[in-house]
Order: C-alpha cells, then sequence, then structure tokens
C-alpha cells in the first residue's frame, strides 16, 4: 500500500496511527535514503506508544531502548555495518522476546540485514521534494491495521 506524506506532521502522525495496532514482537524493517524519513517515522511510533523521552537516531548507538510506554520500543540503525557484521548482533533476540522484555523492533537501514524475521512490516520511504514523502507500506505474514488501511488521504 502507497501512501502519501504531505510534511512531516504527516510523517508523525502516520505512526502514531500505526503504534495504536502494534504488539509486542512486532517488526518493522524501514528503508529508503538517508533522510527519507525512517527516524521520524519511528518518533511517531514512539509517540503513539506513549514514550516521552526523545526518540534519537541511533546511527551512531546502533539500538537505543525506550521502556517507558505501553511496550517497549527497541530502534535500530544498522547504517554503519555491513551485511556481514550483522548476524553476530543476534537481532532476533529482540524480536523472539526471550532474553529482553517483548516490544516493537524497528530497524533502520533493513537493506543490511542478510535475514530477516517470519514476519514483519515493509516500510520503504522515498522523496518527493523537500517537504514530501512517499511510504510504501507491505505485511510480510502479518496484516496491515483497519487504521492504516482506511485513513484517509
Ligand atoms: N514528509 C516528511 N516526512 C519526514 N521527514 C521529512 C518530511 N519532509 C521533510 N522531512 C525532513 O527530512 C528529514 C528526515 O530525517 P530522518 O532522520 O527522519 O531521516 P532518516 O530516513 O532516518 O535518515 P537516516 O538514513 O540518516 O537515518 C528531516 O530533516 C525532516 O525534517
Ligand atoms: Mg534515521
Amino acid at each position: 500500500m502507497r501512501i502519501f506524506l504531505a510534511d512531516i506532521t504527516a510523517t508523525r502522525k502516520l505512526g502514531i496511527t500505526l503504534a495504536q495496532s502494534l504488539n509486542a514482537g512486532n517488526v518493522i524493517l524501514l528503508e529508503g535514503d538517508l533522510g527519507a524519513g525512517k527516524t521520524t517515522l519511528v518518533q511517531g511510533i514512539g509517540e503513539g506508544l506513549g514514550i516521552t523521552d526523545p526518540i534519537v537516531s541511533p546511527t551512531f548507538t546502533l539500538i537505543n531502548e525506550y521502556t517507558q510506554g505501553r511496550l517497549p520500543l527497541y530502534h535500530l540503525d544498522l547504517y554503519r555495518l555491513e551485511s556481514n557484521q550483522v548476524p553476530a548482533l543476534n537481532l532476533e533476540t529482540y524480536w523472539e522476546g526471550i532474553e529482553v522484555t517483548p516490544g516493537i523492533v524497528a530497524i533502520e537501514w533493513a537493506e543490511r540485514m542478510p535475514y530477516k524475521p517470519d514476519s514483519y512490516l515493509s516500510v520503504r520511504l522515498s522523496y518527493g521534494d523537500e517537504k514530501t514523502r512517499q511510504m510504501e507500506i507491505t505485511p510480510h505474514n502479518c496484516v496491515l491495521s483497519e487504521e492504516i488501511v482506511t485513513r484517509r488521504m
């Protein structure tokens, strides 16, 4: 499904809407160029989960964890890694929720992942002009929530 994002507020709001329907263990794999809006969308998701700490890009920290919301949010960014470095991170720990409290896993630069979870939401963001973005959201072995499918554009 393609969604037009008129400005940064639209992207944040979409994240908030998306957050309402997320359950523990859900994974969102984000792809798109530098500045396409991946972190902005995750900030909306964080807001929708009720996280009040500022959500900042994990480009340098690799992972930021937020535990104050309805569900924990694990926000990762693989930008600085090569595909062959990713397996050592044992990312499945996050979506299996065995060694960590089950929560939402949002991964930027998911194109760097040599393997994917069994089910996930794929989000591809691309540039329109300075203010606008396009989002292609595709569920893999899961369904898109009614809120996302029926939202007015
Ligand atoms: N419609 C829009 N949605 C999201 N961001 C927008 C939009 N229009 C303009 N922007 C701007 O684009 C930038 C998006 O930055 P953001 O950090 O979210 O991108 P990113 O995809 O996470 O980049 P990176 O690959 O560096 O992590 C911000 O500066 C934001 O203000
Ligand atoms: Mg980012």
